[in-house]
């Protein structure tokens, strides 16, 4: 099978790679074609991916190039993970919200907007191009960010599309790690939309079938979880529920805030990171995956990948994976076409929801509230215009503020301008 990857210069790509690589059983890849307008990045990352495979015995051959459309052809699945405007970009959708007393990050509140509007005309652009090479059948695998958004407008637009994170899958490691059993011996109630989620229930697999060991997280490992999570586990008690780590962005706003205010941007970090990765890539001495990789955020993110493309076009048995896929009832307090990040049976047909039992109003207020601003981003990717990119900004449950929408909407824009096809 033929794997490309839109985005395939990106510092992250040897993590897919190696994941391939240990996979050889659940995953018949034989060719991986990276496509970037990167020529320089292609080739330190191209080079290395190949020599990650040969020393794991790996058959499959990497391709490069900078054209999409001979990338793209005869591609069985194709992952998007591209970043418009690169880290710079970043830098700015990290800092620019500070103006209003908003938190600055990627993909929530403001800066997550402002990732929005540059990527949605990109990424509907080329896998329109995809279609057109690829055909119809070729699945699109998103994790470009902000992935709700991105794989709305996907879906909107009539694509094969499944939008995928690693939040899920690093939760699952760990809970597996905390119990020390394997990782498919833990199934998530995971519920939300992407880096909007919460774990209700933990399913540990035992002799006896499957038993719900969140009452363990939150007793015993209550400290450590809330530790690394950044919640209060008298918060999490409470809730009954284990939040991810970006709604700190929401619960813990003002601590975020004063924490970005005197601390360089993620942004410079991962710049930091990524060049210290380029030089060990272009090392021809270099064959492993090096440690400093899994300062990047997402870790694991490679076995997410290999699970979904397995499932979407292994032709076998159906697997559960937890994916961003069209709600369509699922969730019933919202629309049908809002994406929604829950645990979906998943084959060569696509991804369904499973049944998913009530949404307490704590979580389902935030959830609705969320939705209704990414229904906004998108308008605003797609038609532009100032106004709309106020409208969505006005109900981002963080902004909410007239003067702060006004404001932001023009910094935005001003920022973005060579990024934004409407402006
Ligand atoms: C997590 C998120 C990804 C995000 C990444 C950022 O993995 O799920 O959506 O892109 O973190 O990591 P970085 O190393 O770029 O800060
Ligand atoms: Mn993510």
């Amino acid at each position: 099978m033929r794997l490309t990857v839109v985005g395939g210069g990106s510092t992250y790509t040897p993590e897919l790679v190696d994941g391939i690589a240990g996979r050889r059983a659940s995953l018949d890849v034989d060719e991986i074609v990276l496509v970037d307008p990167d020529t320089h990045r292609l080739r330190i990352v191209g080079d290395f991916c190949q020599r990650l495979l040969q020393h794991a015995g790996h058959p499959a051959k990497v391709l490069t190039t900078s054209s999409l459309e001979q990338g793209a052809e005869g591609a069985s699945a194709v992952l998007l993970q591209l970043r418009v405007g690169g880290q710079k970009a970043r830098r700015s959708d990290e800092t620019f919200p500070h103006a209003c007393g908003c938190i600055g990050q990627e993909t929530t509140g403001a800066g997550g907007l402002a990732k929005a509007l540059r990527t949605v005309p990109v990424v509907l652009d080329i896998a329109e191009r995809v279609r057109r090479v690829a055909g119809d059948d070729t699945w699109i695998v998103n994790f470009t960010n902000p992935v709700g958004i991105v794989t709305r407008a996907l879906l909107q637009a009539g694509h094969r599309a499944v939008g995928l994170c690693n939040v899920a899958i690093g939760l699952q490691r760990k809970f597996a790690r905390l119990f020390d059993v394997d990782i498919d011996a833990v199934r998530l109630d995971h519920i939300g939309l992407n880096h909007l989620t919460w774990e209700r229930g933990v399913h540990v697999s035992t002799p006896d079938g499957w038993v719900d060991r969140l009452p363990d997280l939150l007793g015993e490992f209550g400290d450590e979880v809330a530790a690394e999570l950044g919640a209060p586990v008298d918060w999490m008690r409470r809730m009954n529920a284990i939040p991810s780590y970006y709604l700190k962005y929401y619960y813990a706003h003002d601590e975020v805030l004063a924490d970005q205010l005197e601390s360089p941007p993620r942004a410079d970090v991962v710049i930091e990171v990524e060049n210290e990765l380029l030089k060990l890539y272009a090392d021809p001495g270099v064959v492993t995956k090096p440690e400093s990789l899994a300062k990047r955020g997402g870790a694991f993110y490679s076995e997410a990948a290999v699970q979904l493309v397995h499932a979407l076009t292994g032709g076998g048995q159906p697997e559960e994976h937890v994916v961003n896929v069209r709600n369509n009832g699922a969730m019933p307090f919202l629309p049908d076409d809002a994406v929604i990040e829950v645990p979906a049976t998943v084959d060569g047909e696509g991804a369904v929801p499973l049944p998913i039992k009530p949404v307490e109003p704590r979580f389902s207020g935030l959830i609705s509230h969320v939705t209704a601003y990414e229904y906004l981003a998108l308008e605003a990717a797609l038609h532009g215009g100032r106004d709309r990119v106020a409208d969505a900004l006005l109900a981002h449950p963080l902004i909410g503020q007239y003067k702060f929408a006004d404001r932001l909407a023009d910094d935005l824009i001003a920022a973005n301008r060579a990024d934004l096809p409407w402006a």
